[in-house]
């Protein structure tokens, strides 16, 4: 037996000199849930994450940026009241998210603030489009909120503008508007591929924003899938994006690695809120090792090709990987 594969697994020295990926804070974006109230509130099915009021919003943010995570993403639960069929709240420069951005912003200069740029949290049909009276989800109609949306953010100050609502031309859409405004440092973080999965489903209870009608179907991806990926990518790299994103991420290693291969722009991939959660289950049942097995999970998404990853678990990776 001349190879024996082993010896290059034979010491942590020879381990960390043939180790293809690595795991770094810096890689890490940490998403979070604000809301109107003046407390904190858990959310049931993700242990450990809360709806943050303005003031658990910077005691989050400060504590993140303790161990390295300099980047987050801010996902509004819009009160029940404000939600219309046009989700003008989304657009509103004195809404949640605008404040949050000013007051992140304003503390802390230097972070990166990406904001999602999608009708759901704001929409009364809970969808990330306009419902037609027939239950169709208007594209060309919705492009224009989501364009007004970006351009609130921007002026609150977003660092990185992520459209997760997958209707075709908004990235473009959302290029210009932004560029007509002079916004034209502001990036574009696209959701590619971001797919009708099962796996959104404790997001959808911490906003409190599953559809009241139907599914995401006609305009998230189809999970048996991975070549429309590539065409999603290519669509997106034309229209200007400036990073590209799959979601979720563990499920859909494969396509991360299509991606990956099929563009030169950083890709993004999204751990969601159910792979969260199956992992914080199993934890809290003693049937997995958390630390163990959420950096496992992130380092696979890496090592897949991601070159940023939106995790719940950023802070606690960050604080895991300071202490390796
Ligand atoms: C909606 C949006 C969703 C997520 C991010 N943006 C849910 C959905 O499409 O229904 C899910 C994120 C997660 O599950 O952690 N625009």
């Amino acid at each position: 037996m001349r190879s024996r594969p082993r010896r290059n697994r034979k010491n942590p020295f020879v381990r960390g000199v043939t180790a293809e990926a690595q795991l770094g804070a810096e890689r890490l974006i940490l998403p979070l849930f604000v809301h109107e109230a003046g407390e904190d509130q858990a959310i049931d099915s993700m242990p450990g994450r809360f709806r943050h009021s303005a003031d658990g919003l910077l005691r989050e943010v400060d504590s993140a940026l303790e161990v390295g995570i300099s980047s987050v993403v801010l996902f509004p639960a819009i009160d029940d009241g404000l939600k219309t069929p046009l989700a003008e709240a989304a657009s509103d420069p004195e809404g949640l998210i605008p404040r949050s951005i000013r007051s992140l912003r304003s503390r802390w200069p230097e972070i990166t603030i990406v904001t999602d740029v999608a009708l759901d949290p704001y929409s009364s049909d809970g969808h990330d489009g306009i419902v037609a009276s027939d239950g169709r989800i208007l594209n060309d109609e919705t492009i224009e909120v989501l364009c007004r949306q970006a351009l609130c953010q921007a002026e609150a100050g977003a660092d990185v503008i992520a459209p997760s609502d997958m209707m075709d031309g908004r990235v473009g859409a959302i290029r210009d508007a932004l560029d007509g405004a002079g916004y034209t440092e502001i990036s574009i973080l696209s959701y590619t591929a971001k797919y009708a999965s099962s796996f959104y489903g404790p997001f959808r209870d911490a906003l409190d924003s599953a559809p009241k009608a139907g599914d995401k179907k006609t305009y998230q991806m189809d999970p048996r899938n991975s070549r429309e990926a590539v065409r999603e990518a290519r669509a997106d790299e034309a229209e200007g994006a400036d990073m590209l994103m799959v979601k979720p991420a563990g499920p859909y290693l494969d396509v991360i690695r299509a991606v990956r291969e099929a563009t030169s722009l950083p890709v993004a991939a999204y751990q969601v809120s159910g792979e969260y959660a199956m992992i914080k289950a199993a934890a809290e049942n003693g049937w997995l090792d958390e630390r163990g097995a959420v950096l496992e999970s992130l380092l696979a998404i890496r090592r897949a090709g991601a070159d940023a990853i939106l995790t719940y678990y950023a802070r606690d990776a960050a604080f895991w990987l300071a202490e390796a």
